[in-house]
């Protein structure tokens, strides 16, 4: 595949590559070139103190990234792996400081694209890379959403993505999985591999305070975003500027969680380019209480300028 070599020969002279994942697309570079680590925070205007998740091709490439790897690894990355889950561990000296933003812990995944499997089984070493978008803007679920906003940036264009929104991160604490960042593997699917695997573990939400990507405004458009209920009507007396509510470009987030998962992202640019004054995104009550959507809720409070309630923003 030329786009492979190509791509091989940009991460070796210390360049970045967009990448396509189920996930979302990435700015990739080489974990071994400390140039190509450094041009992708300048790239996407990423400060230091974000770290960046590490791509491998395998679980044993994986273990090398990583001075720890717990008995229940084997287990998840066997169930879940290639696929939308990133394990924090303690890292290994093959991970520079600058990955990792001075951490001792790296992110890890393995993706679950047969392009990117390839380049980094060729390239013969994992690569780090966050998603291609400039920092705290939407991300790209698509190899035209990465060309747009980086034209000079050399993309591998694997299709547009499955699943659509960033992986589940997922650290441990003794015998408690804690999810840093939720997305489509979900708290209950986590819970029923815990059961059928009859494990002494238990699975909690938490906010990590040394996770920097968990910065309030993230994945956000250029028009203001306002996400609400669809039941609060927006004539009522609430702190949205009324010239924003007059001419809004809308949608419904779809019933169903895979879907409004995978049109999210390009949805939310699309509503971006057209006239209005705002975007307004809804979602109904029982979507806020499913644990199915609660990644796709996670970014979109994020990525809100106003909620209704208001305070749905807390919850982020
Ligand atoms: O699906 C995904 O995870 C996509 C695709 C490209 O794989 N990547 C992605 O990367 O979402 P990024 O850089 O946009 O988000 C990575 C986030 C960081 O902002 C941080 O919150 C968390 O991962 N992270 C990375 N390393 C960490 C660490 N050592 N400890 C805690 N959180 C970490
Ligand atoms: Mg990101």
């Amino acid at each position: 595949m030329i786009d492979i070599e190509k791509a091989i020969k940009i991460l070796n002279a210390g360049g970045v590559v967009g990448i396509p994942t189920e996930t979302v697309y990435g700015l990739a570079g080489s974990i071994n070139s400390e140039e190509g680590i450094n041009n992708i925070f300048k790239t996407k205007e990423r400060p230091f103190f974000d770290p960046l998740i590490v791509h491998v091709s395998s679980a044993k490439q994986a273990k090398t990234c990583c001075s720890e790897w717990p008995p229940i690894c084997d287990q998840l990355s066997q169930k879940f792996w290639p696929g939308p889950l990133t394990f924090i561990l303690p890292k290994s000296e093959l991970i520079s400081d600058k990955i990792s933003s001075g951490l001792e812990t790296v992110g890890i995944r393995m993706p679950d694209n047969i392009k990117t499997l390839e380049l980094i089984h060729q390239l013969g070493h994992p690569i780090a890379a966050p998603s291609a978008n400039k920092f705290t803007k939407t991300s790209p679920t698509s190899a035209e959403h990465v060309q747009q906003e980086f034209p000079e940036v050399f993309v591998i264009d694997g299709g547009p993505c499955k699943i659509g929104i960033e992986s589940t991160i997922i650290g441990f604490d003794k015998n408690k999985i804690l999810i840093f960042r939720p997305g489509m593997v979900t708290k209950n699917m986590l819970e029923e591999f815990i059961q059928e695997n009859k494990l002494d573990f238990s699975v909690e939400y938490h906010e990590s305070p040394i996770a920097p990507g968990h910065l309030k405004h993230h994945y956000m458009p250029k028009k203001p975003l306002i996400l609400k209920n669809k039941d609060i009507s927006l004539t009522e007396n609430h702190n949205i500027p009324a010239e924003l509510s007059k001419n809004l470009a809308c949608w419904s987030l779809p019933a169903d969680s895979t879907m409004a998962a995978r049109e999210l992202y390009g949805k939310l640019r699309e509503l971006d380019n057209e006239s209005s004054n705002a975007i307004c995104i809804e979602f109904k009550d029982e979507q806020l209480k499913d644990d199915a959507f609660a990644g796709i809720i996670n970014r979109l409070t994020k990525a809100a300028s106003y909620t209704l309630p208001q305070e749905l923003s807390n919850k982020s």
